[in-house]
């Protein structure tokens, strides 16, 4: 087919996917590479394919639409923020473009999100990690336009949910996002919610997400919240200058890093401004990656960063002298990580990530500990685990309802 043009981001092997039938509509594929996965509910046809046990989502759209959602998800991606991963866009005479992601291994659509529960309290996790979401959007200058559970795909984070953006047609790219297009977000944030959780309701049921238009309120409510806690204005008196370092402390523990703030001379002291995009989230994750080359979560990180420190606890406690930071972190990752990790056989490598898997193995210590009144090795606990839990557990890295089975949209 002359005409065709494949514009791919290159990784080390990944493929150049020239095999694939692009001179049919996406819809009309017949391919050995096809493979039907969990997936949310939209508009357009989307398909995944397989190479070598690595997933990609193609999307068909016209021109204008592919072309602007792939050049926003890449901006999205040399952000840091959380969405999937831009791999190409295929430019085809006489059809519509393809737009390739990569499919986002571990990741939940919001459907399986409420059937498998990952967490206690499904409604305050959804709630929590989108409204989150939308303020780590908005900080870095860009609006949605289209918000919703099906435009979004949930990943486990320690005992909580981080929220992915999927689908971003209706997205801009600002220097600053004003407040009139942060609040068209949360409108449309709340009209979107409340349609999906009424569709759901009808039929599903899922009474625990509460009235159809709750949720979306939620949301509203924690974003303000969030937004406010980063970004507003505070006055103090030169006596209470602790003030500062406070709020900044609080960002930190929030898991924000600030770059940059302002003090202005005011009648009896000084106003502290942090502008909102000088606001940068990961604060634990850039922490524990500089410390030990994980990369995690924001909560799984936090969760491992106390860890370390306990193991330093542990270590003082035994009167070895204290080392570096950067000595006592790769000590805990030899001898206290790795071994967690290495004694799950690798074929169930696919049913957590690896940080994760170390949440589970924590909780499930102190669930043993509970149980039994006294303090349960971590060893111990580790063995448990892998004998009474994880045969249990299904496999989350990619959820293959059928491979090589025509297109299903549900
Ligand atoms: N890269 C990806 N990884 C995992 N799932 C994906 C990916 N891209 C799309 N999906 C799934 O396909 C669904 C539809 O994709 P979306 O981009 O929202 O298309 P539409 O424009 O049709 O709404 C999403 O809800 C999501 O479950
Ligand atoms: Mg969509």
């Amino acid at each position: 087919m002359t005409g065709l043009r494949l514009q791919l981001v290159p990784r080390p092997g990944r493929p150049d996917f020239l095999d694939l039938p692009w001179d049919a509509p996406l819809s009309d594929w017949e391919t050995d590479r096809l493979a039907v996965v969990a997936r949310g509910i939209g508009r357009h046809v989307v398909r995944f394919v397989e190479y070598d046990g690595v997933f990609y989502a193609l999307k068909e759209l016209p021109h204008d639409t592919a072309h602007r959602e792939y050049r926003l998800l890449r901006a999205l991606n040399d952000e840091g923020l959380p969405a999937v991963e831009a791999v190409g866009i295929v430019h085809r005479p006489e059809l519509e473009d393809v737009l390739l992601t990569r499919y986002l291994e571990f990741s939940l659509p919001y459907r399986l999100v409420l059937a498998r529960r990952p967490v206690a309290d499904v409604r305050a996790g959804l709630r929590d990690a989108l409204a989150e979401l939308l303020v780590r959007t908005h900080l870095a200058g860009f609006f949605w336009g289209d918000c919703s559970l099906s435009n979004t795909l949930f990943r486990r984070d320690a005992g909580a949910l981080v929220a992915y953006l999927v689908d971003l047609e209706t997205g801009e790219r600002h220097d600053e996002l004003g407040d009139a297009l942060r609040e068209h977000d949360l409108d449309v944030a709340e009209e979107n919610l409340a349609g999906e959780l009424l569709d759901l309701q009808a039929q599903v049921g899922a009474a625990d997400l509460g009235e159809p238009t709750e949720l979306g309120a939620d949301v509203r409510a924690g974003y303000e919240r969030l937004w406010a806690e980063l970004t507003a204005e505070e006055e103090f008196t030169v006596k209470d200058s602790s003030l500062l370092a406070d709020r900044l402390q609080r960002l930190n523990e929030r898991g924000f890093d600030v770059e940059e703030f302002e003090l202005a001379q005011i009648e009896g002291g000084y106003r502290l401004t942090i502008r909102p995009q000088v606001v940068d989230p990961g604060h634990h994750r850039r922490r524990l990656l500089r410390l030990t080359g994980l990369d995690a979560q924001e909560n799984q990180a936090r969760r491992l960063l106390r860890d370390i420190a306990e193991y330093r606890g542990a270590l003082e406690q035994a009167d070895q002298p204290p080392v570096s930071e950067a000595a006592l972190a790769g000590r805990w990752l030899t001898e206290v990580f790795e071994p967690a990790i290495a004694a799950v056989p690798k074929h169930k490598w696919t049913k957590r990530q690896a940080a994760q898997l170390y949440h589970e193995l924590l909780e499930h210590r102190w669930y043993l500990s509970e149980q039994s009144g006294e303090e349960v090795p971590f060893e111990e606990a580790v063995r448990d685990y892998l004998e009474n839990v994880l045969p249990e557990i299904e496999d989350e890295r990619a959820i293959i309802v059928d491979q090589r089975a025509p297109q299903d949209d549900a």
